[in-house]
């Protein structure tokens, strides 16, 4: 046998017993944190092969093609070396076992952040913002069908846009959210969507008998969608203000063939509600500002039910019942609360909720 074959024999064994050639790069201890974070940043550590301190040298595990440049400004004396290397064996349970943060940061990590498709939006406390690369970059790795991570720094103005950060992975946010077996096309950071209200949407859906049902605040379209795809109202129509949500919700009701029952409206639901009107069933999902509308959604039904949406102070709510009550009496209107409930947390003392309001003829 040559020493050629010998040699590939020995790499062959290797490979049985899991170990493999790592491309590193090796640096004095002096620099290796400011190295460490500059590689999670650039997204060029390998997670999946442990740091490895040798005598006087700590050696990065890092991707194939990375480049001696990503480490310009550390002024670390970069070597390019090979490791023979074990990857970790036990997969981890969270994220957080990726990440190298001080002992006093862990217990701040999101444990939960929202999925649109293949974008993770997170919320960090004050604290974590300066790691933010880092956590990107750990959610990713932990999460492989995820294609970037977004920070939201916020939510903007009447039409409830995020203000996001890409933290990791790719720039562009547009993609596809599959819910109840629907697919909706959407940029998190163009329109307003939340995948938490999957659930509340089919409840409401599986409700709607042969009727006209107006969708006030409808986004990219998803209540409205929801309630096409089982087929019993007799019509739907969708009004939004924001003309990207207007556009994705147009594409996402040919994205599931829905083009002979929803009809859109780009406005202002308080000047084209009544006019397209009267309805059966009205929806309105604005939970910040739902109330300024039941006047309107009122004068847009004869009768029927409302579903009126709102984020409240958990020990507030008969205020707002009271507040209803007397929107509705101002009008000489009659309607009772037929069932009411937490739909979700929005934060450690508000909870969203729903009401569904009988409006009498
Ligand atoms: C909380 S989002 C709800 C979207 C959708 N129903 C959903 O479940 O994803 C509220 C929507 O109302 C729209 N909006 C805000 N003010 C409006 C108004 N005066 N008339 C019509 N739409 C409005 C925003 O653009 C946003 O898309």
């Amino acid at each position: 046998m040559n020493s050629f074959s010998n040699s590939n024999t020995f790499f062959y064994n290797l490979h049985l017993l899991g170990i493999v050639k790592v491309r590193c790069f090796s640096v004095k201890p002096l620099k290796a944190e400011k190295v460490r974070r500059a590689l999670i940043e650039k997204g060029a550590l390998l997670h999946e092969f442990p740091v490895m301190n040798e005598k006087d040298r700590v050696i990065f595990p890092v991707h194939g093609d990375a480049e001696l440049s990503l480490l310009e400004g550390t002024g670390a004396n970069v070597q390019i070396t090979e490791r023979e290397m074990t990857p970790r064996k036990v997969r981890p349970r969270s994220y957080k076992e990726l990440l190298e943060l001080d002992d006093a940061l862990m217990p701040l990590l999101p444990s939960s952040f929202d999925i649109i498709g293949e974008i993770a939006i997170v919320k960090l406390p004050a604290e974590l913002v300066p790691h933010r690369f880092e956590i990107g970059e750990g959610l990713r790795q932990f999460n492989r069908n995820l294609r970037s991570v977004a920070l939201n720094r916020g939510v903007k103005g009447d039409l409830r846009i995020m203000d996001l950060e890409v933290i990791s992975g790719d720039g562009n946010l547009e993609t596809t959210h599959v819910e109840n077996n629907l697919r909706f096309r959407l940029d998190p950071s163009l329109v307003y969507f939340s995948p938490r209200l999957a659930t509340e949407r089919m409840r409401v859906a599986e409700m709607v008998e042969e009727e006209k049902v107006l969708d006030m605040f409808a986004g990219v379209g998803p209540f409205s969608i929801t309630i096409g795809s089982l087929g019993k109202a007799e019509s739907i129509v969708g009004i939004d203000l924001n003309p990207h949500s207007i556009r994705y919700f147009n594409n996402n009701i040919l994205l599931n063939s829905l083009e002979d029952r929803v009809e859109t409206h780009l406005g202002d639901a308080r000047d084209i509600s009544a006019v397209l009107g009267p309805f059966d069933r009205i929806i309105m999902n604005l939970p910040h500002n739902s109330m300024d509308f039941l006047d309107v959604a009122l004068s847009s039904m004869d009768s029927g039910y409302i579903h009126l949406y709102r984020v409240l102070e958990n020990d507030l709510i008969m205020d707002e019942v009271r507040n209803m009550m007397s929107i509705s009496n101002g009008l000489n209107r009659r309607m009772e609360i037929t069932m009411m409930r937490d739909v979700h947390n929005y934060s450690p003392t508000r909870s969203m909720f729903v009401f569904d309001i009988r409006v009498h003829p």
